[in-house]
C-alpha cells in the first residue's frame, strides 16, 4: 500500500487516491458533536464580509473518542509522525469560508510552534454528490471519488461547503510527515 509522505515543499496541495477502499458507511454511525470554529479572527472577518449563519463548522468525531478499528489502515497510508484523526460531517447548509487552519489543539498537545511543520490531509469518504464543494489554495474540487484525498501544508487556504441535500463526509488527518520522501 502506498504511503503518503511529502518530500517537497514546492507543492502547496497534493492530490491522491486510495486505490482499494475498505470502508463502506461506517462513518455515518459515529456519534458526531458540534464545536464552534476555534479561530475567532476568521469568524469576525467572515461576518464582516457578509456571512450571516450561526455556525460555520461541520460536526466532528475525533481522537478524544474511541478510535474505530477501520482507522488503522489510514495510519499506514498516511505514515506520519504525530498522526491525528477527525471525522467531519457537513450537513446541508454548512458553509466554511476560505481560511487557514491554526492546528491549535494539535500544536498545543505536541508543543509545535511552527505550523509549517504540520500537514493536513482530507480523505473523501463517499462519492461526490451535488452541492458538495471543496477548494484548496484557490482551486475548486468537485466530483471526487470515494477514497480521493488532498493534503496541504501549514497555512494553505481552503474552504468547504455543502449546498446540497445530503451529508458530506470526510476524514481529516493531521500530522508531521517524515522528512524527504514523496507523497506517492
Ligand atoms: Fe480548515
Amino acid at each position: 500500500m502506498a504511503t503518503a509522505v511529502p518530500d517537497t515543499q514546492a507543492e502547496q496541495v497534493i492530490h491522491g487516491r486510495i486505490p482499494a477502499v475498505w470502508w463502506t458507511h461506517e462513518h455515518r454511525d459515529l456519534s458526531y458533536t458540534n464545536e464552534e470554529f476555534n479561530d475567532r479572527l476568521s469568524v469576525s472577518l467572515w461576518r464582516a464580509a457578509g456571512f450571516t449563519q450561526l455556525k460555520f463548522t461541520g460536526d466532528m468525531y475525533d481522537m478524544r473518542r474511541q478510535e474505530p478499528v477501520w482507522v488503522t489502515p489510514f495510519r499506514k497510508i498516511f505514515d506520519w509522525d504525530l498522526f491525528s484523526w477527525s471525522f467531519y460531517r457537513m450537513g446541508p447548509g454548512t458553509v466554511l469560508p476560505n481560511h487557514g487552519d491554526t492546528y491549535a489543539r494539535f500544536c498545543g498537545i505536541h508543543g509545535i510552534t511552527d505550523i509549517q511543520r504540520v500537514y493536513r490531509a482530507v480523505v473523501f469518504l463517499e462519492p461526490w454528490a451535488g452541492g458538495h464543494y471543496a477548494e484548496y489554495d484557490g482551486q475548486p474540487l468537485v466530483q471526487w471519488q470515494r477514497g480521493d484525498w488532498v493534503a496541504w501544508r501549514g497555512d494553505t487556504l481552503h474552504a468547504a461547503a455543502n449546498v446540497g441535500f445530503t451529508d458530506r463526509y470526510t476524514l481529516q488527518i493531521t500530522g508531521v510527515p517524515r522528512a524527504n520522501s514523496l507523497i506517492q
